[in-house]
């Protein structure tokens, strides 16, 4: 009996990797559908969810861009990073036959995606009023449940800059108002040391909703919540993305990605196609008062000097 609810459990680990696999960012439903489409004590047919999944688009290479500027002396050693090998999902027909999927799996230390989000169908007088109030009517999953008030994002459409955050917190939730609490305050000492206003920035999260007990947002949440942030990215047309933490680095720039310690400060083609910075989140931040040099609020302020300069450097 134990020995097979063990291996009900291991094909629900791998029904799970293999629907993440093949599930593109922005398809529609949550691949907990697919799942709970096994009746219940039924073992999961993998090859048939599989076949029923939407195509996977052709991925395109992610390259982390050369255009690193240089550190400033005494940075430390940082390298610039290694290429990034992207499982090889094939061309635009996978054929989904036994063999193919195995070798899929096999070669996977982990679930991954493909690299660029799926382009969304056109909405016409799209605005980003009209996506607040589509967030604040959003029930797609399940945080509707729990929300106070839903967190679209904040900022002017004309922003050249878009920060990127994980999910709102309890004052967030509160006010409906991105990075408002103590992380929000941290990251506006920092933005406004190094010469940005807030004012000219949109802020927003990969969820809208806050997650109960601020919780790390569950992949299936942040699948149903990313066509608003394409929407809104899709309308400011933003030069640059900073990317805050490793929930959205790995998000918008590819679950792949070396943990943030090793690659804050580093610019990545994202899958929305815009030249991201990858940062320490304000909170991680918090956790550490020192300032001294190589500390991770000493890394932080290189880099939000970095994103400066190339943010300077657009409006010229
Ligand atoms: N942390 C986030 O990631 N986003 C917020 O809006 C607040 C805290």
């Amino acid at each position: 009996m134990a020995a097979k609810r063990k291996k009900n459990d291991d094909a629900t680990i791998d029904a799970i990797d293999l629907i993440t696999l093949l599930t593109p960012p922005g398809a529609a439903g949550c691949y907990e559908c697919e799942i709970s489409r096994a009746a219940p004590g039924e073992e999961f047919d993998l090859i048939k969810i599989a076949a029923e999944l939407p195509d996977i688009p052709e991925p395109i290479q992610r390259k982390p861009e050369t255009i690193r500027p240089k550190e400033p002396s005494g940075a430390g050693n940082r390298q610039s990073l290694p290429s990034q090998s992207q499982p090889d999902l094939g061309n635009k027909n996978i054929q989904k036959s036994d063999k193919d999927l195995e070798s899929l799996l096999s070669g996977m230390r982990k679930p991954s995606r493909p690299n660029r989000i799926e382009p969304l169908p056109d909405i016409a007088e799209d605005s980003l009023e009209r996506i607040a109030s589509e967030i604040a009517q959003c029930q797609k999953c399940a945080l509707h449940k729990t929300r106070n008030k839903t967190v679209p994002g904040a900022g002017p459409q004309n922003s050249r800059l878009v920060f990127i955050g994980e999910a709102p917190g309890a004052d967030e939730d509160a006010s409906g108002i991105p990075f408002v609490g103590r992380a929000g305050q941290h990251l506006d000492k920092i933005i406004t040391a190094a010469g940005f206003k807030r004012e000219e920035l949109f802020i927003c999260n990969i969820l809208k909703c806050r997650p109960p007990e601020n919780r790390d947002p569950a992949l299936s949440e942040m699948i149903c919540c990313t066509p608003y942030l394409q929407r809104q990215l899709r309308l400011l047309k933003p030069s640059l993305i900073a990317c805050l933490g490793n929930v959205a680095v790995k998000f918008v720039i590819g679950p792949d990605t070396p943990g943030i310690t090793r690659i804050h400060g580093e610019w990545f083609n994202s899958i929305f196609e815009i030249p991201t910075m990858a940062m320490y989140h304000p909170s991680f931040l918090l956790r550490d008062a020192k300032r001294d040099k190589g500390s991770p609020n000493w890394q932080m302020w290189q880099d939000i000097q970095t994103l400066k300069k190339r943010y300077d450097a657009l409006l010229q």
